[in-house]
C-alpha cells in the first residue's frame, strides 16, 4: 500500500515538476525521493516503505525544485565523472560538459610525480578527480572566491590537493612554478555578459563563477600566459569555453606564442567545448 503510495507521490511530484518547465522531471522527482529516504534511485521500487514523514519532507522539495532551486542544491551533491561532490549556494555546480575535459586530460600520458594545476577549481572537481586519477601527482587547486574555496577543500579533504586562493587574472601568478608542472585544466567563467540563462543558473550559481566579461574572454587569456609560463615543454594545458568562442579561445593561446598542437575539441552533444595545446619544446 505505502509503496503504491510512493510510487504515486512520484507520478505527482514528475507533473508537477514538467509543469514548471524542468525537462528532467521525472529523473528529479525519482532523485529527490532517493535522497529523502537515504535508498538508491534505482531500489525505489522495491524498497521497504518510507518513514512516515517522508511524504511532507517530498511535499517540501518537490515545491522548491519546483522554484526551480538546482537539484543539486537540495540534495546537497553534484555528481562528477566518478565523483560524488559536496555542493551547495556559492559554489558553482559541476557540469557533465566539463566531464568531457576531464576525459581528455584522464587520457594524457603523465609519468612519475606529475605537478597538476586546476584554475578556477570551484568545487574542486577537476583537481580531485585528477588526484584519484594520478596518485602520485601534486595537485594544486586554485581559486579566488571564499565560498567555493570551503568547498574545494571539504572535497579533497583525505586527497592530496592543495587548495590554493588567488586570482587567476594576477599576471606572474605563482612564478616558482616556472618550467615544472606537467598539466594546467581549467574550466573557468566564460559565458559571455547578457547571455540567457535557465533560472537554476541565474538564480543560484554564482555570477562571478558565469561570466568572463564582454566576449567570455577575460578570463581565459590571463590563464593561458599563466600556463604558457608554468609549463615543461612537452607539458599540456586543456580550456573549457563557451560554444561560440571556439577560434577566440585557440586564437588566444595561439598568441602567447608557446604552444603548438593547438585543438579544438567538441563535447558529446557535438559542441565547440573546450581546446588543448601542448608547451613548445624550447623554453621561450
Ligand atoms: C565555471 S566555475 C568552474 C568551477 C570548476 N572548475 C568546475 O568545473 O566545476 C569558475 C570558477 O572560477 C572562479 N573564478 C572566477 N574568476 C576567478 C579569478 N579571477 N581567479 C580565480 N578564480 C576565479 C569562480 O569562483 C568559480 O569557482
Amino acid at each position: 500500500m505505502t509503496r503504491h503510495r510512493l510510487r504515486r507521490a512520484i507520478d505527482v511530484a514528475t507533473a508537477a515538476l514538467a509543469e514548471a518547465g524542468i525537462d528532467s522531471a521525472r529523473t528529479d522527482a525519482e532523485l529527490l525521493a532517493a535522497h529523502l529516504t537515504g535508498s538508491e534511485r534505482g531500489r525505489l521500487a522495491t524498497m521497504d516503505p518510507p518513514a512516515a514523514d517522508f511524504f511532507r519532507r517530498y511535499d517540501e522539495a518537490v515545491a522548491a525544485r519546483s522554484r526551480r532551486i538546482p537539484l543539486q542544491h537540495l540534495t546537497g551533491t553534484a555528481a562528477f565523472g566518478p565523483l560524488e561532490l559536496h555542493v551547495g549556494p556559492g559554489v558553482f555546480i559541476p557540469r557533465p560538459e566539463t566531464e568531457a575535459l576531464l576525459e581528455w586530460a584522464a587520457a594524457q600520458h603523465l609519468t612519475g610525480y606529475p605537478v597538476i594545476v586546476d584554475l578556477c577549481t570551484g568545487s574542486g572537481a577537476l583537481a580531485v578527480a585528477l588526484a584519484d586519477r594520478w596518485p602520485n601527482a601534486r595537485v594544486i587547486a586554485v581559486d579566488d572566491d571564499a565560498a567555493a574555496l570551503a568547498y574545494a577543500r571539504r572535497n579533497s579533504e583525505g586527497t592530496a590537493v592543495e587548495v590554493m586562493q588567488a586570482d587567476v587574472t594576477v599576471p606572474g601568478l605563482l612564478a616558482e612554478l616556472a618550467g615544472t608542472v606537467d598539466l594546467v585544466v581549467s574550466n573557468p567563467p566564460y559565458i559571455p555578459a547578457g547571455a540567457e540563462l535557465e533560472p537554476e543558473v541565474a538564480e543560484h550559481d554564482p555570477t562571478h563563477a558565469l561570466f568572463g566579461g564582454p566576449d567570455g574572454m577575460a578570463v581565459i587569456g590571463p590563464i593561458a600566459a599563466l600556463a604558457g609560463g608554468w609549463l615543461k615543454p612537452g607539458g599540456l594545458v586543456v580550456i573549457e569555453h563557451d560554444d561560440t568562442t571556439s577560434r577566440q579561445t585557440v586564437e588566444t593561446i595561439d598568441r602567447t606564442g608557446r604552444f603548438t598542437a593547438i585543438t579544438a575539441h567538441r563535447d558529446l552533444a557535438g559542441r565547440p567545448r573546450f581546446v588543448t595545446a601542448r608547451r613548445t619544446e624550447e623554453s621561450a
